[in-house]
């Protein structure tokens, strides 16, 4: 049986770039889930409006379950549904925090339409990711890190030092932006639907 490190976190906080990182250091697989979606075709259909694929998540799960059954390798895994994995397989879940500021530049320069990262960014004020892994498992596995003044190495350092389980300074329920934004800047956010 696998055991799985996994990196959630609202598309745009840097998931992909800091796991590379990681990968590189760890003797780990890395699962990257949109990916595997894709490839094994884990998907209920294909969402135009938002120009994406809608997993299945039970399809999702049982491929996971069987994966991880059959191998003794360390997964990492990455995604914002990352917390889909089984929790008899999950060692801990690093969720990657990011200013609202700073993700709406950087989904900016993704081409998406406003709509798509509106919600994005809302998601990551709602902080969905965390309370997502929450729902599904013990808050002693899950772990959050406020990535807004790190580069890509340090916040490569941090996940790493909560997956060796030598850190407990990022317990979950700690970052909340509703403070570093002021209530108009949030109102429109929220309400109006306008970027900051
Ligand atoms: N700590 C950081 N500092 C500066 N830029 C960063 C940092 N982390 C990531 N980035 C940049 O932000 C962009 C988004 O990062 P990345 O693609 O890794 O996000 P992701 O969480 O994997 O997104 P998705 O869920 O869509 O796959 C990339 O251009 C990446 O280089
Ligand atoms: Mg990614």
């Amino acid at each position: 049986m696998s055991q799985a490190l996994a990196i959630s976190g609202t598309p745009g906080v840097g998931k992909t770039s800091t796991g590379i990182l990681l990968a590189k250091r760890l003797d780990v697989d890395v699962l990257e889930l949109s990916r595997l979606v894709e490839r094994e075709k884990l998907y209920s259909r294909r969402d135009e409006v938002r120009a994406t694929l809608v997993a299945d998540m039970e399809a999702l799960e049982r491929y996971l379950a069987e994966l991880f059954s059959q191998t003794k390798r360390t997964h990492l895994v990455l995604g914002h549904f990352a917390d889909i994995i089984p929790d008899k397989f999950l060692k801990c879940l690093v969720v990657l925090r990011c200013h609202p500021k700073i993700l709406t530049e950087r989904l900016k320069e993704r081409q998406w339409t406003h709509a798509k990262i509106l919600e994005n960014v809302q998601a990551e004020i709602l902080g969905e990711c965390t309370s997502q892994a929450l729902l599904r498992h013990p808050s002693e596995k899950i772990f959050e890190i406020n990535v807004s003044q790190h580069t890509e190495e340090e916040v490569a350092d941090f996940i790493e030092k909560v997956f060796s389980g030598q850190s407990t300074e990022f317990v979950p329920g700690r970052i909340s932006w509703l403070q570093t934004l002021n209530g108009q800047v949030l109102h429109r956010i929220m309400e109006e639907g306008r970027l900051p």
